[in-house]
């Protein structure tokens, strides 16, 4: 190991760049939110002209490009600046972009929620909402975006390009046989009905979602070209039960959610189940134990994404056995498990 490996560093040294790299996602978010990648799509600028287009202060634009230099976002060239491969996953019309996702954890809300985040694990509840917890209802972070519909798209823009990618891997790991009738429940602009209502093209599909995610479902059906096979119905799962289908997806659903709200939701999806429908989770579970987590990748998102859930729904991750258990309580039976490429699994469950 080298002299200057990152774990040779004195142990003050290593815990001030965590505690600084908080100005990172803002640095990316600013970037996001000004759209400084679309600008400079076409090819290399001078920040003088990255300002001119974006409307900007011509010289913190140029210590924002410099910055975006050092988190390899950008590259400089000559006097002017240009996108790096992962700069560009902050265009807008990436396949990979990750523009709304940065936009949605550096914005106001998620951010102001983090902040308050030592209030969370003294009360163990989230942070959005009522200081007092008979006050609240548990859902204030979605009942928010039905008041700001700018956040709203900016949330659910946000899932697509997390699901997107994944989604034909989810799709190839279910077992289509029989069905004719899918709903996603929870599914957002639908990101994953799509890659299925594509997969397939006998099946038709329902996003069941709240009414600020119908427009961009509407539109994403019709730009993915499955508007004839998809439609949407709006409601909260909570109130009033999924339309009937053989099938019901649940993807990154009960993670934000705890244990009392997702047996509410997993039983309203279970009186709407005929013998023969099936029910889908799709989630990322969490490792079994504490001794468990080590430094992977997976095992850093989720620890995290725990968190995160915490502070902003509520929920939480859960492992499989939790998964298990929270379903076997709803009156649903696990029938089988499924890997997918991604870190996805896929619990298959059937009324018991
Ligand atoms: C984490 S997102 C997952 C979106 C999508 N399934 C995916 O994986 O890309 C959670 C979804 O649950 C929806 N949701 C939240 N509360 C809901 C409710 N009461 N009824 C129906 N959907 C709800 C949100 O609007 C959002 O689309």
């Amino acid at each position: 190991m080298s002299s200057c490996s990152p774990t040779n560093l004195p142990p003050a040294f290593r815990l001030n760049q965590m505690i600084m790299s908080l100005w990172v996602p803002q640095v990316i978010h600013a970037a996001a939110e000004l759209g400084v990648a679309d600008v400079l799509a076409g090819g290399p600028l001078p920040s003088s002209a990255v300002a001119t287009r974006l409307g900007t202060h011509p010289d913190a634009t140029e210590r924002l490009l410099r910055a975006l230099v050092t988190l390899d976002l950008l590259a400089p060239s000559g006097e002017r600046f240009e996108l790096t491969e992962m700069g560009r996953c902050l265009e807008t019309s990436s396949p990979s972009s990750r523009r709304a996702w940065s936009r949605l954890m550096g914005g106001p809300g998620v951010w102001r929620a983090w902040g308050r985040l030592t209030d969370c694990i003294r009360t163990g509840r989230m942070a959005w909402g009522a200081a007092d917890a008979a006050a609240s209802s548990g859902t204030e972070h979605f009942d928010e975006m039905a008041r700001d519909p700018a956040a709203a798209v900016i949330f659910h823009q946000a899932m697509v390009e997390l699901t997107r990618g994944v989604a034909p891997g989810i799709v190839g790991a279910i077992d289509f046989r029989g069905v004719r009738r899918v709903i996603d429940v929870g599914g957002g602009y639908g990101a994953l009905l799509c890659a299925i209502l594509e997969a397939h093209a006998g099946v038709e599909g329902v996003v069941f979602d709240l009414d600020h995610a119908r427009e961009g479902a509407l539109q994403l059906f019709a730009s993915r070209g499955v508007g004839a096979r998809a439609s949407f119905v709006a409601g909260s799962c909570f109130d009033i039960a999924p339309p009937a289908a053989d099938l019901y997806v649940l993807k990154s659903v009960l993670h934000d959610w705890d244990d009392a709200r997702s047996l509410k939701l997993l039983g309203k999806c279970r009186e709407v189940m005929d013998d023969s429908a099936r029910l889908l989770v799709v989630e990322a579970p969490a490792p079994a134990g504490p001794c468990e987590r080590g430094n992977t990748a997976l095992d850093w998102v989720l620890t995290f994404s725990d968190i995160n859930m915490l502070v902003n729904t509520g929920g939480r991750e859960r492992t499989e056995a939790e998964y298990r258990a929270l379903l076997d309580a709803a009156g649903l039976c696990v029938k089988g498990v499924r890997e997918t490429p991604s870190f996805y699994r896929v619990l298959e469950a059937a009324r018991a």
